[in-house]
C-alpha cells in the first residue's frame, strides 16, 4: 500500500512538473536582446521586422524552435536563438503574448 502511495505521488509531482506554466518575468528578461528589431513592447519600429506583441504563444514558440533547429532559415533570427534553451523559448513566447498589440 505504501508503495503505491509513494507512486501515485511521484506521478502527480512529475505531470506538474511537466505542465509548469511559462515564466513570464524570465521571458522579459531574456527578450531584452530582441528589442532593437522587434521594439521594447513587440512592435517592431521597422517595416522589415515583424510584430510579436499579441502573437499567440504556440506559434511564437513554435518558430523560435523552427529558427533554431534550421527548420526556419533566417540567418539573423539563427543567431539570436542560439543560445536559448526551450524553457528560455517558452517564456519569451508568453512574454510576448502576453503584450498588446495596440
Ligand atoms: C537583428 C534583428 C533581429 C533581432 C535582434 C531579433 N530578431 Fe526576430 N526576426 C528578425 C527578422 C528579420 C525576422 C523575420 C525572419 C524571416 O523572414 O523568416 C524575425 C522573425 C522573428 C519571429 C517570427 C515572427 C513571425 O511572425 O513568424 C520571432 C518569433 C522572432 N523573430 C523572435 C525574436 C526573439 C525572441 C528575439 C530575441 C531573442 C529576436 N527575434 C531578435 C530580426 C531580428
Amino acid at each position: 500500500m505504501k508503495v503505491i502511495i509513494l507512486a501515485m505521488a511521484t506521478i502527480v509531482s512529475l505531470s506538474t512538473s511537466l505542465v509548469q506554466a511559462a515564466d513570464i518575468d524570465a521571458g522579459k528578461a531574456k527578450a531584452a536582446s530582441c528589442a532593437g528589431c522587434h521594439g521594447g513592447a513587440g512592435i517592431s519600429p521597422a517595416p522589415v521586422y515583424p510584430n510579436l506583441a499579441g502573437q499567440k504563444e504556440m506559434y511564437l514558440y513554435q518558430q523560435l524552435a523552427a529558427f533554431k533547429s534550421g527548420t526556419r532559415d533566417n540567418a539573423m533570427m539563427a543567431s539570436m536563438v542560439a543560445g536559448l534553451s526551450d524553457d528560455d523559448m517558452k517564456n519569451i513566447a508568453a512574454y510576448y503574448a502576453s503584450l498588446s498589440c495596440q
